[in-house]
Protein backbone atom coordinates (compact mmCIF):
# COMPACT_ATOMS: atom_id res chain seq x y z
CA UNK A 1 0.00 0.00 0.00
CA UNK A 2 1.68 3.50 -0.76
CA UNK A 3 0.74 5.88 2.04
CA UNK A 4 0.32 9.04 -0.49
CA UNK A 5 -2.19 7.53 -2.06
CA UNK A 6 -4.30 7.61 1.65
CA UNK A 7 -3.58 11.12 1.89
CA UNK A 8 -7.20 11.89 3.02
CA UNK A 9 -6.92 9.32 5.73
CA UNK A 10 -5.52 9.67 8.99
CA UNK A 11 -3.25 7.33 10.01
CA UNK A 12 -4.33 6.21 13.12
CA UNK A 13 -7.67 5.29 11.85
CA UNK A 14 -6.81 2.74 9.32
CA UNK A 15 -6.96 -0.96 10.64
CA UNK A 16 -4.27 -3.08 11.91
CA UNK A 17 -3.52 -4.60 9.32
CA UNK A 18 -3.59 -1.40 6.91
CA UNK A 19 -1.06 -0.11 9.48
CA UNK A 20 1.21 -2.99 9.55
CA UNK A 21 1.36 -2.61 5.86
CA UNK A 22 2.19 0.76 5.74
CA UNK A 23 4.70 0.00 8.66
CA UNK A 24 6.11 -2.53 6.31
CA UNK A 25 6.55 -0.61 3.13
CA UNK A 26 8.21 2.33 4.69
CA UNK A 27 10.70 0.12 6.12
CA UNK A 28 11.19 -1.53 2.85
CA UNK A 29 11.85 2.13 1.22
CA UNK A 30 14.13 3.22 4.48
CA UNK A 31 16.53 -0.17 4.10
CA UNK A 32 16.58 0.86 -0.18
CA UNK A 33 17.61 4.26 1.05
CA UNK A 34 20.42 2.97 3.33
CA UNK A 35 21.71 0.87 0.47
CA UNK A 36 22.69 4.37 -1.37
CA UNK A 37 25.09 5.14 0.65
CA UNK A 38 23.79 9.38 1.55
CA UNK A 39 26.16 11.59 3.24
CA UNK A 40 24.07 14.74 3.50
CA UNK A 41 24.11 17.30 6.27
CA UNK A 42 20.50 19.23 6.88
CA UNK A 43 21.91 19.87 10.86
CA UNK A 44 22.57 23.57 10.57
CA UNK A 45 20.98 26.69 8.77
CA UNK A 46 24.18 27.76 6.71
CA UNK A 47 24.15 29.89 3.32
CA UNK A 48 24.99 27.47 -0.08
CA UNK A 49 28.02 28.50 -1.95
CA UNK A 50 25.57 30.26 -4.69
CA UNK A 51 24.32 32.33 -1.27
CA UNK A 52 27.91 33.13 -0.71
CA UNK A 53 28.90 33.82 -4.03
CA UNK A 54 26.61 36.62 -3.62
CA UNK A 55 28.79 38.74 -1.41
CA UNK A 56 32.16 38.08 -3.37
CA UNK A 57 31.86 41.84 -3.91
CA UNK A 58 32.72 42.78 -0.28
CA UNK A 59 36.28 40.71 -1.19
CA UNK A 60 36.71 43.20 -4.05
CA UNK A 61 36.11 46.07 -2.31
CA UNK A 62 39.34 47.17 -0.59
CA UNK A 63 40.84 45.77 -3.23
CA UNK A 64 43.43 48.47 -4.66
CA UNK A 65 42.09 51.05 -3.01
CA UNK A 66 43.91 53.53 -1.46
CA UNK A 67 41.67 55.76 0.60
CA UNK A 68 40.85 54.39 3.72
CA UNK A 69 39.17 56.98 5.80
CA UNK A 70 35.58 57.14 6.79
CA UNK A 71 33.57 60.25 6.69
CA UNK A 72 34.72 61.69 9.68
CA UNK A 73 38.34 61.13 8.38
CA UNK A 74 39.19 58.24 10.72
CA UNK A 75 41.61 56.12 8.94
CA UNK A 76 40.08 52.15 8.99
CA UNK A 77 43.56 50.68 9.18
CA UNK A 78 44.09 52.21 12.70
CA UNK A 79 42.66 52.09 15.96
CA UNK A 80 40.06 53.73 17.65
CA UNK A 81 36.27 54.47 16.71
CA UNK A 82 35.30 52.08 19.39
CA UNK A 83 31.48 52.04 18.37
CA UNK A 84 32.61 51.20 14.51
CA UNK A 85 32.16 53.09 11.41
CA UNK A 86 29.21 55.29 11.15
CA UNK A 87 27.77 54.60 7.39
CA UNK A 88 27.48 50.49 8.81
CA UNK A 89 25.99 52.23 12.04
CA UNK A 90 23.84 53.69 9.44
CA UNK A 91 22.74 51.03 7.21
CA UNK A 92 21.71 48.63 10.77
CA UNK A 93 20.23 52.11 12.18
CA UNK A 94 17.80 52.42 9.07
CA UNK A 95 17.36 48.12 8.80
CA UNK A 96 16.64 47.87 12.60
CA UNK A 97 14.58 51.47 12.37
CA UNK A 98 16.84 52.86 15.77
CA UNK A 99 19.06 55.83 15.72
CA UNK A 100 22.30 55.26 14.80
CA UNK A 101 24.27 56.47 17.50
CA UNK A 102 22.38 53.92 20.07
CA UNK A 103 24.10 51.10 17.61
CA UNK A 104 27.38 49.49 18.21
CA UNK A 105 28.81 47.59 16.05
CA UNK A 106 31.00 44.09 16.90
CA UNK A 107 32.93 42.27 14.91
CA UNK A 108 31.71 38.99 13.07
CA UNK A 109 29.20 37.50 15.32
CA UNK A 110 26.23 38.64 17.13
CA UNK A 111 25.90 35.66 18.97
CA UNK A 112 29.41 36.52 20.41
CA UNK A 113 27.90 40.20 21.41
CA UNK A 114 24.69 38.02 23.23
CA UNK A 115 27.31 36.44 25.02
CA UNK A 116 29.16 39.83 26.57
CA UNK A 117 25.79 41.19 27.27
CA UNK A 118 24.97 37.59 28.80
CA UNK A 119 28.12 37.95 30.59
CA UNK A 120 27.80 41.60 31.62
CA UNK A 121 25.21 40.96 33.32
CA UNK A 122 26.63 38.13 35.08
CA UNK A 123 30.08 39.52 36.58
CA UNK A 124 28.93 43.55 37.16
CA UNK A 125 25.13 43.47 36.56
CA UNK A 126 22.54 46.27 34.88
CA UNK A 127 21.33 49.38 36.00
CA UNK A 128 23.01 49.33 39.26
CA UNK A 129 21.74 45.90 40.47
CA UNK A 130 24.56 43.63 41.62
CA UNK A 131 25.66 41.12 39.19
CA UNK A 132 23.72 38.38 38.70
CA UNK A 133 26.36 35.74 39.94
CA UNK A 134 26.20 37.78 43.72
CA UNK A 135 22.46 37.24 43.23
CA UNK A 136 22.55 32.78 44.13
CA UNK A 137 19.77 31.51 41.56
CA UNK A 138 19.07 33.31 38.60
CA UNK A 139 16.63 32.31 35.60
CA UNK A 140 16.13 33.18 31.93
CA UNK A 141 12.88 32.74 30.03
CA UNK A 142 13.87 30.62 26.71
CA UNK A 143 10.48 30.44 24.15
CA UNK A 144 10.55 27.15 23.00
CA UNK A 145 11.17 25.74 20.36
CA UNK A 146 14.29 28.24 19.91
CA UNK A 147 17.58 28.83 18.99
CA UNK A 148 20.00 25.86 20.74
CA UNK A 149 22.96 28.40 20.78
CA UNK A 150 20.77 30.96 23.44
CA UNK A 151 20.27 28.11 24.94
CA UNK A 152 24.11 27.25 25.10
CA UNK A 153 24.98 30.39 25.95
CA UNK A 154 22.70 30.53 29.39
CA UNK A 155 23.91 27.27 30.23
CA UNK A 156 27.66 28.19 30.13
CA UNK A 157 26.76 30.87 32.97
CA UNK A 158 24.55 28.27 35.25
CA UNK A 159 21.32 30.51 34.41
CA UNK A 160 18.42 28.24 35.10
CA UNK A 161 16.15 28.04 32.04
CA UNK A 162 12.69 28.15 31.82
CA UNK A 163 10.81 27.19 28.62
CA UNK A 164 7.92 29.25 27.57
CA UNK A 165 5.90 28.10 24.58
CA UNK A 166 6.10 29.06 21.50
CA UNK A 167 2.52 30.30 19.92
CA UNK A 168 1.20 31.60 16.55
CA UNK A 169 1.81 35.07 17.72
CA UNK A 170 5.14 34.50 19.78
CA UNK A 171 5.77 33.76 22.97
CA UNK A 172 3.12 32.75 25.62
CA UNK A 173 2.92 36.51 26.92
CA UNK A 174 0.30 35.22 29.38
CA UNK A 175 2.80 33.22 30.97
CA UNK A 176 5.93 35.65 30.73
CA UNK A 177 3.87 38.01 32.11
CA UNK A 178 3.15 35.86 35.38
CA UNK A 179 6.92 34.86 35.58
CA UNK A 180 8.36 38.15 35.19
CA UNK A 181 6.98 39.20 38.48
CA UNK A 182 9.43 36.72 39.90
CA UNK A 183 12.61 39.17 40.85
CA UNK A 184 15.34 35.99 40.07
CA UNK A 185 13.81 36.10 36.20
CA UNK A 186 16.29 38.43 34.74
CA UNK A 187 16.15 38.06 31.18
CA UNK A 188 14.10 36.58 27.47
CA UNK A 189 14.97 35.47 24.72
CA UNK A 190 13.67 36.45 21.75
CA UNK A 191 14.06 35.73 17.94
CA UNK A 192 11.11 38.10 17.12
CA UNK A 193 11.06 37.80 13.47
CA UNK A 194 10.94 34.41 11.29
CA UNK A 195 11.87 33.06 14.68
CA UNK A 196 14.60 29.51 14.55
CA UNK A 197 12.98 27.62 14.28
CA UNK A 198 9.27 28.10 14.10
CA UNK A 199 9.23 30.67 11.73
CA UNK A 200 7.01 32.94 13.64
CA UNK A 201 6.88 36.61 13.79
CA UNK A 202 6.36 38.02 16.69
CA UNK A 203 2.71 40.10 16.38
CA UNK A 204 1.92 43.51 16.86
CA UNK A 205 0.15 43.05 20.80
CA UNK A 206 3.21 40.47 21.32
CA UNK A 207 5.68 43.30 20.60
CA UNK A 208 3.51 45.77 22.44
CA UNK A 209 3.08 43.15 25.57
CA UNK A 210 7.15 43.03 25.75
CA UNK A 211 7.58 46.43 25.60
CA UNK A 212 4.92 46.99 28.24
CA UNK A 213 6.17 44.55 30.83
CA UNK A 214 6.93 45.44 34.16
CA UNK A 215 9.49 42.89 35.81
CA UNK A 216 10.10 42.47 39.25
CA UNK A 217 14.02 42.65 38.18
CA UNK A 218 15.47 46.40 37.87
CA UNK A 219 18.22 44.09 35.38
CA UNK A 220 15.77 42.18 33.72
CA UNK A 221 16.70 42.00 29.85
CA UNK A 222 15.03 41.10 27.09
CA UNK A 223 17.29 39.75 24.27
CA UNK A 224 15.81 40.86 21.41
CA UNK A 225 17.46 38.80 18.31
CA UNK A 226 16.47 40.28 15.23
CA UNK A 227 18.75 37.97 12.97
CA UNK A 228 16.31 37.47 10.25
CA UNK A 229 15.04 40.96 10.22
CA UNK A 230 15.48 41.27 6.43
CA UNK A 231 15.40 37.75 5.45
CA UNK A 232 12.01 37.79 3.52
CA UNK A 233 11.15 34.38 1.41
CA UNK A 234 7.82 35.94 -0.32
CA UNK A 235 5.80 39.31 -1.65
CA UNK A 236 4.25 39.46 1.24
CA UNK A 237 6.52 39.83 4.05
CA UNK A 238 6.17 39.92 8.11
CA UNK A 239 6.24 42.82 9.06
CA UNK A 240 7.76 43.32 12.66
CA UNK A 241 6.56 46.27 15.16
CA UNK A 242 9.75 48.36 16.68
CA UNK A 243 9.92 47.21 19.89
CA UNK A 244 12.38 49.83 20.73
CA UNK A 245 9.72 52.61 19.76
CA UNK A 246 7.38 50.78 21.82
CA UNK A 247 9.43 50.72 24.56
CA UNK A 248 10.02 54.45 24.45
CA UNK A 249 6.46 55.10 24.58
CA UNK A 250 6.18 52.94 28.13
CA UNK A 251 9.34 54.41 29.63
CA UNK A 252 10.82 50.92 29.55
CA UNK A 253 13.67 50.87 26.57
CA UNK A 254 16.26 50.45 29.12
CA UNK A 255 15.28 46.47 29.14
CA UNK A 256 15.77 45.53 25.76
CA UNK A 257 19.32 44.83 24.12
CA UNK A 258 18.87 44.41 20.22
CA UNK A 259 21.10 42.47 18.23
CA UNK A 260 21.59 41.77 14.15
CA UNK A 261 24.63 40.68 11.76
CA UNK A 262 24.93 40.07 8.11
CA UNK A 263 25.98 36.83 8.81
CA UNK A 264 23.33 36.00 6.67
CA UNK A 265 23.36 38.94 4.27
CA UNK A 266 26.96 38.54 3.34
CA UNK A 267 29.54 35.95 5.27
CA UNK A 268 28.71 33.93 8.29
CA UNK A 269 31.86 34.33 10.46
CA UNK A 270 33.27 37.27 8.39
CA UNK A 271 30.31 39.46 8.78
CA UNK A 272 29.45 42.65 10.78
CA UNK A 273 27.60 42.50 14.03
CA UNK A 274 25.58 45.04 15.68
CA UNK A 275 23.79 46.09 19.07
CA UNK A 276 21.20 48.48 19.85
CA UNK A 277 19.97 49.60 22.90
CA UNK A 278 19.29 52.54 25.15
CA UNK A 279 21.81 55.44 25.60
CA UNK A 280 22.15 54.34 29.40
CA UNK A 281 22.46 50.53 28.17
CA UNK A 282 25.30 51.78 25.87
CA UNK A 283 27.03 53.85 28.49
CA UNK A 284 27.45 50.52 30.68
CA UNK A 285 28.11 48.30 27.24
CA UNK A 286 30.75 51.27 26.43
CA UNK A 287 32.43 50.44 29.93
CA UNK A 288 33.08 46.93 29.04
CA UNK A 289 33.75 47.19 25.26
CA UNK A 290 36.78 49.64 25.59
CA UNK A 291 38.18 47.64 27.87
CA UNK A 292 37.85 44.08 26.06
CA UNK A 293 38.92 45.99 22.38
CA UNK A 294 40.53 48.97 20.93
CA UNK A 295 37.95 48.55 18.37
CA UNK A 296 36.29 46.48 16.27
CA UNK A 297 37.22 45.55 12.29
CA UNK A 298 36.73 48.70 10.90
CA UNK A 299 38.27 47.38 7.33
CA UNK A 300 35.52 45.18 7.11
CA UNK A 301 32.90 47.26 7.93
CA UNK A 302 34.41 49.53 5.44
CA UNK A 303 34.07 46.65 2.73
CA UNK A 304 30.44 46.27 3.47
CA UNK A 305 30.31 49.61 3.52
CA UNK A 306 31.41 50.31 -0.44
CA UNK A 307 29.62 46.78 -1.12
CA UNK A 308 26.57 47.47 0.48
CA UNK A 309 26.10 51.44 -0.30
CA UNK A 310 23.23 51.61 1.75
CA UNK A 311 20.05 49.34 3.44
CA UNK A 312 18.49 49.80 0.12
CA UNK A 313 21.71 47.74 -0.89
CA UNK A 314 20.93 45.09 1.72
CA UNK A 315 17.33 44.74 0.70
CA UNK A 316 18.41 44.59 -3.11
CA UNK A 317 21.20 41.76 -1.71
CA UNK A 318 18.54 39.66 0.05
CA UNK A 319 16.31 39.59 -2.81
CA UNK A 320 19.31 37.29 -4.79
CA UNK A 321 19.29 35.52 -1.41
CA UNK A 322 15.08 34.58 -1.75
CA UNK A 323 15.73 33.41 -5.36
CA UNK A 324 18.15 30.64 -3.99
CA UNK A 325 16.48 29.90 -1.02
CA UNK A 326 13.00 30.14 -2.17
CA UNK A 327 12.86 27.10 -4.63
CA UNK A 328 14.54 25.16 -1.51
CA UNK A 329 11.74 25.83 1.05
CA UNK A 330 9.54 24.70 -1.56
CA UNK A 331 11.06 21.46 -2.41
CA UNK A 332 10.68 20.96 1.64
CA UNK A 333 6.70 21.41 1.88
CA UNK A 334 6.13 19.75 -1.46
CA UNK A 335 8.02 16.58 -0.18
CA UNK A 336 5.96 17.49 2.99
CA UNK A 337 2.75 17.76 1.95
CA UNK A 338 2.77 15.07 -0.76
CA UNK A 339 4.41 12.52 1.89
CA UNK A 340 2.66 13.50 5.20
CA UNK A 341 -0.40 15.41 4.17
CA UNK A 342 -3.37 14.53 5.74
CA UNK A 343 -1.89 11.22 7.72
CA UNK A 344 -2.06 12.87 10.85
CA UNK A 345 0.90 12.44 11.88
CA UNK A 346 3.33 15.87 11.41
CA UNK A 347 2.60 19.03 10.87
CA UNK A 348 4.84 21.63 9.87
CA UNK A 349 5.13 25.60 9.43
CA UNK A 350 4.75 27.56 6.27
CA UNK A 351 7.24 30.42 6.83
CA UNK A 352 7.47 33.60 5.15
CA UNK A 353 11.15 33.99 5.43
CA UNK A 354 13.97 33.42 7.58
CA UNK A 355 15.71 30.06 7.36
CA UNK A 356 14.14 27.14 8.99
CA UNK A 357 11.07 24.95 8.18
CA UNK A 358 9.69 23.84 11.48
CA UNK A 359 8.44 19.73 12.06
CA UNK A 360 6.31 18.36 14.78
CA UNK A 361 6.13 14.98 14.53
CA UNK A 362 4.26 12.60 16.66
CA UNK A 363 4.87 12.40 20.62
CA UNK A 364 7.83 10.31 21.31
CA UNK A 365 9.08 10.04 17.20
CA UNK A 366 11.65 13.13 17.15
CA UNK A 367 14.81 10.80 18.33
CA UNK A 368 14.13 7.87 16.79
CA UNK A 369 13.28 9.92 13.38
CA UNK A 370 16.58 11.80 13.31
CA UNK A 371 18.84 8.97 14.31
CA UNK A 372 16.78 6.72 11.42
CA UNK A 373 18.12 9.74 9.04
CA UNK A 374 21.60 9.10 10.35
CA UNK A 375 21.84 5.27 10.02
CA UNK A 376 20.76 6.70 6.06
CA UNK A 377 23.07 9.06 6.06
CA UNK A 378 21.47 12.12 6.47
CA UNK A 379 22.31 14.37 9.30
CA UNK A 380 19.82 16.84 11.10
CA UNK A 381 20.05 19.16 14.09
CA UNK A 382 19.35 17.01 16.95
CA UNK A 383 16.20 16.10 18.35
CA UNK A 384 16.15 17.68 21.73
CA UNK A 385 18.32 21.00 20.49
CA UNK A 386 15.58 23.37 19.72
CA UNK A 387 14.93 23.25 23.64
CA UNK A 388 16.82 24.36 27.15
CA UNK A 389 18.99 21.43 28.00
CA UNK A 390 18.24 19.59 24.97
CA UNK A 391 14.89 18.12 26.33
CA UNK A 392 11.65 18.64 24.36
CA UNK A 393 9.03 17.55 26.69
CA UNK A 394 7.15 15.88 23.53
CA UNK A 395 10.00 14.62 21.77
CA UNK A 396 8.00 15.97 18.47
CA UNK A 397 9.98 18.47 17.25
CA UNK A 398 12.59 19.08 14.84
CA UNK A 399 14.12 21.60 12.79
CA UNK A 400 14.65 21.79 8.69
CA UNK A 401 17.48 23.81 7.35
CA UNK A 402 16.77 23.79 3.31
CA UNK A 403 19.30 26.61 2.82
CA UNK A 404 22.69 24.53 2.34
CA UNK A 405 21.88 21.27 0.46
CA UNK A 406 21.75 21.41 -3.10
CA UNK A 407 18.28 21.11 -4.60
CA UNK A 408 18.83 17.50 -5.63
CA UNK A 409 20.22 16.44 -2.37
CA UNK A 410 17.50 18.16 -0.40
CA UNK A 411 14.86 16.47 -2.32
CA UNK A 412 16.60 12.98 -1.02
CA UNK A 413 17.34 13.90 2.09
CA UNK A 414 13.38 15.24 2.74
CA UNK A 415 12.34 11.51 0.75
CA UNK A 416 14.24 10.07 3.80
CA UNK A 417 13.03 12.38 6.06
CA UNK A 418 9.13 11.55 5.27
CA UNK A 419 9.88 7.93 5.33
CA UNK A 420 11.18 8.17 8.50
CA UNK A 421 8.48 9.81 10.15
CA UNK A 422 6.35 7.39 8.48
CA UNK A 423 8.34 3.93 10.20
CA UNK A 424 8.62 6.40 13.17
CA UNK A 425 4.79 6.70 13.07
CA UNK A 426 3.70 3.28 12.11
CA UNK A 427 5.68 1.74 14.68
CA UNK A 428 4.45 3.94 17.67
CA UNK A 429 0.92 3.08 16.61
CA UNK A 430 1.83 -0.76 16.35
CA UNK A 431 2.72 -0.24 19.97
CA UNK A 432 0.28 1.26 20.99
CA UNK A 433 -2.38 -1.14 19.83
CA UNK A 434 0.02 -4.11 20.72
CA UNK A 435 -0.48 -2.77 24.48
C1 LIG B 1 18.56 33.34 15.77
C2 LIG B 1 20.01 33.41 15.46
N1 LIG B 1 20.76 34.31 16.08
C3 LIG B 1 22.08 34.42 15.84
C4 LIG B 1 22.70 33.57 14.95
C5 LIG B 1 24.17 33.69 14.74
O1 LIG B 1 24.45 35.00 14.37
P1 LIG B 1 25.93 35.49 14.18
O2 LIG B 1 26.50 34.78 13.02
O3 LIG B 1 25.77 36.96 13.94
O4 LIG B 1 26.69 35.21 15.44
C6 LIG B 1 21.94 32.61 14.27
C7 LIG B 1 22.59 31.68 13.34
O5 LIG B 1 22.04 30.72 12.90
C8 LIG B 1 20.56 32.53 14.54
O6 LIG B 1 19.79 31.63 13.95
Amino acid sequence: MKLTSTASRKLAALSLDEIKEAQQEASRQFEEFKARGLSLNMARGKPCVEQLDLALGVLEALHARSEFANSNGDDCRNYGVWNGLPEMRAIFGELLGIPDDLIILGNNSSLQMMFDCISQGYTHGYSGCEPWCRQGDVKFLCPAPGYDRHFAVTEYFGIQMIPVPMLKTGPDMDLIERLVQDETVKGCWCVPKYSNPTGVTFSDETVRRFARLKPAAKDFRIMWDNAYCVHDLTDEPDQLLNIYEECLKHGTEDQVLIFASTSKISFPGAGVAALAASKRNIDDLKLRTTVQTIGSDKLNQLRHVLFLHDADGVRSLMKGHRRILEPKFHIVLDALEQELGGLGIARWSHPHGGYFVNLDVMNGCARQVVALCKEAGVVLTDAGATFPYGADPNDSNIRIAPSFPPEEELREAMELLCIAVRLAATEKLLYERAE
